[in-house]
Formats: structure tokens, sequence, C-alpha cells
């Protein structure tokens, strides 16, 4: 089969962890006879600077034209004073929302070779976490109005969160779906107690919940997540969230896993097109160096396998591929901890030779 894949390198280390990943898909075509495809695409920073604009008409035109688009990562201090609707970010923002890719999906689980590197609790390090975060991608606070005016103390901005049922809805299905194929248990997490776009998400979501009677559901406040993520982490098996709070909580979450160098993510609508990326940034202070970990983005590329090709052993390969690495005791400086590191190139090497 082939496969048309639109790369969106961007910024920073972005160029780097992309041509990783490049690799192993190479790597995967030719041990599975698949072939894919790769066309380059400018966003963010690199695009302001050759165009102008930071998410090109051709850009979104040759993601909707390809099977599937694997991301770096945008922005970097270079574009960080041009005003909000010229920023890298937006362009990530307009990608995902030009594709109507609604679904976000952050996995973060425990590796047990990396549960030295967890800076929680050894009895907490014990029991490990396998969590699924389903966060909402094209509504609420990042999509509001927003702007500046004059308020009762002078000049003032405003954002705005808004969440219609239909997205509520949309979503909700999707972490059910997901929590059925796994542990069974969704934790929807809001601020029901102060938002009124949380008590309409409760309300929803607890509805779509009578399509599942075989899935628990638990709602918890997000500041009592934020909290129980580093308590209990084992506690959760689901988790959908909105945008804002998927995206703060997955950075958390992140971080327990030992680094969020090691995070993938999925981003995906109603079709098989699907944009993948680490749920990293694009780390400016150590671009171009070969020091940064590719591991998310060797990953993601594992994901869009499963989820927009339905390439499930090639998918596992990959992970098995990147699990094996590890357990080598084979570390990028984001994991090393001050031991041996390998470069983005060298455990990008070791990752295929594990294939
Ligand atoms: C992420 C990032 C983006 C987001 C930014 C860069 C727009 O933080 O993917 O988590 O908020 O979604
Ligand atoms: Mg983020």
């Amino acid at each position: 089969m082939q496969y048309k894949i639109a790369l969106l390198r961007g910024d920073g280390i972005g160029p780097e962890i992309v041509d990783s990943a490049v690799r192993v898909l190479k790597a995967v075509g030719e041990k599975f006879g698949h072939e894919f495809l790769f066309t380059p695409y400018l966003i963010g920073g690199s695009a302001i600077d050759a165009t102008g604009k930071p998410l090109p008409e051709e850009t979104v035109a040759g993601c909707l034209a390809s099977d599937s688009v694997l991301l770096g990562a945008v922005g970097g201090p270079k574009w960080d004073t041009l005003p909000g609707h010229l920023r890298p970010e937006k362009a990530l923002l307009g990608i995902r929302a030009a594709m109507e890719l609604f679904t976000n999906l952050r996995p973060a689980k425990l590796y047990p070779a990396l549960k030295a590197e967890c800076p929680l609790r050894e009895d907490i390090v014990e029991k490990g976490f396998d969590i699924m975060i389903v966060r909402e991608l094209t509504g609420g606070i990042y999509f509001g109005d927003r702007g500046y005016r004059e308020g009762k103390y002078g000049e003032e901005a405003f954002d705005t969160e808004c969440y219609s049922r239909m997205e509520i809805e949309r979503i909700a299905r999707v972490a059910f779906d997901c929590a059925r194929k796994r542990r069974k248990k969704l934790t929807s997490i809001d601020k029901a107690n102060v938002l009124e776009t949380s008590r309409l998400w409760r309300k929803v979501v607890h509805e779509i919940a009578a399509e599942y009677p075989d899935v628990e559901l638990q709602d918890m406040l997000v500041d009592n997540a934020a909290m129980q993520l580093v308590r209990n982490p084992s506690q959760f098996d689901v988790i959908v969230t909105s945008n804002m709070f998927g995206d703060i909580l997955s950075d958390e979450a992140s971080q327990i896993t030992g680094s969020i160098g090691m995070l993938e993510s999925a981003s995906l609508g109603n079709t098989k097109r699907g944009l993948y990326e680490p749920i990293h940034g694009s780390a400016p202070d150590i671009a171009g160096q070969g020091k940064a970990n590719p591991i998310a983005t060797i990953l993601s590329a594992a994901m869009m396998l499963l989820y927009s090709f339905d390439l499930a052993d090639e998918s596992a390969a990959i992970v098995k591929a990147v699990d094996k690495a590890l357990e080598d005791g084979l570390r990028t400086a984001d994991i090393a901890r001050g031991g041996e590191a390998l470069s983005t190139t060298q455990i990008t090497d070791e990752i295929i030779a594990r294939l």
C-alpha cells in the first residue's frame, strides 16, 4: 500500500525529531512492504520567515490532500513578540481547526524501564499508571471570542469559553468508546462549581453515559484532578476534558512519566486523516544540537499507523522497538539524569536496529 504523509517540521527541534520519525517509518515500510510518500510543508515560525504567514494556504491544502499529517513543533523566542493572530502557535490551532480534528488523544503511561525518572514517591511509582487523556481540541477558550477593550480600570483583555452541546456530545462519545476498549472507567474533568460551560459539559456527559452502561463514569473538578494526578495516578483510566484543561493536565501527566519528551499524541476528527505530534514544544534552547528526544514523535508515527492506516502490527513493532531500546538502558539527555546520553540520531539508529 501507498500512504501520503504531509510533514510539518516546524521550528526549534521540530525538524530533527520529525526526521527521526521519518527514518523509522521508512524502515517499517521496507520491513512490511508499504510505501510512505512524504511531502514537507511550512508551518509556524519558519513559515512566517518564508511567507509572512504562520499557516500558508498551501500547507492547509497539502494536509487536506494527504492521508495523514506528522508534525514536529512550532514557536520560538524570535516570534514571541508578534501579535496573537500572527504567532506560530496560531498555525497549530488553525491546522487543527481546518482539518476538523476535535479529538486529541494523549496517552500517559509509566514505562517500567523509566520508573527511576518518575518524580513521585516510590509506593506510587510501584503501582504504575496508564492513562488516556481525551482532550477536546477545536472548541473552548482557545477558540472563543477575544479582544481588547476599555474597562472599569482602563485597558483590559478578554477571552471567552464557549461549548455547544454538539461539541460535548461528540467528544464524550469518543471518550466512552475509548474507555470501553480499556479498563471501562471514565473520569470527566470540569470546573462545574464555577463555570457555566462546565455545568453543560457535566450534564451532557451524563446523558451520553446512558448509552454506555458498561463504563463507570466519575466527575472530577479540575483543581482536584491536578492534585489526584500526582497523589494517585493509578486511579485514572480514560480522562475526558475541555481544550484548556486537557492542555494543562496533559503536561502534568507527561512529567510523571519521567519526561515530556516521551509523550505522543493523535488529533482526530470524523475521517481517517489525523494529525500526529509530540505533546512537547519546540525547545529552542536545545534546537540543532542533536540533544532532543525523538521518542514522542516516533511514537506519534506509531499512532498514525494504528489510527489512520489500520496498520496495527506495524504500529506495535515501533512501540516494541522503543520499549526495547529503553529496557537496554539507552537514553537521551532528558532521561539520562547525568548518565550517558545518546544524540537524537543515535537513539533513532538504535530504535531502527530493534524493529
Ligand atoms: C499543545 C500546545 C498547543 C496547545 C499550543 C502550542 C498552541 O501547548 O499542543 O499542548 O495549546 O494545544
Ligand atoms: Mg500544551
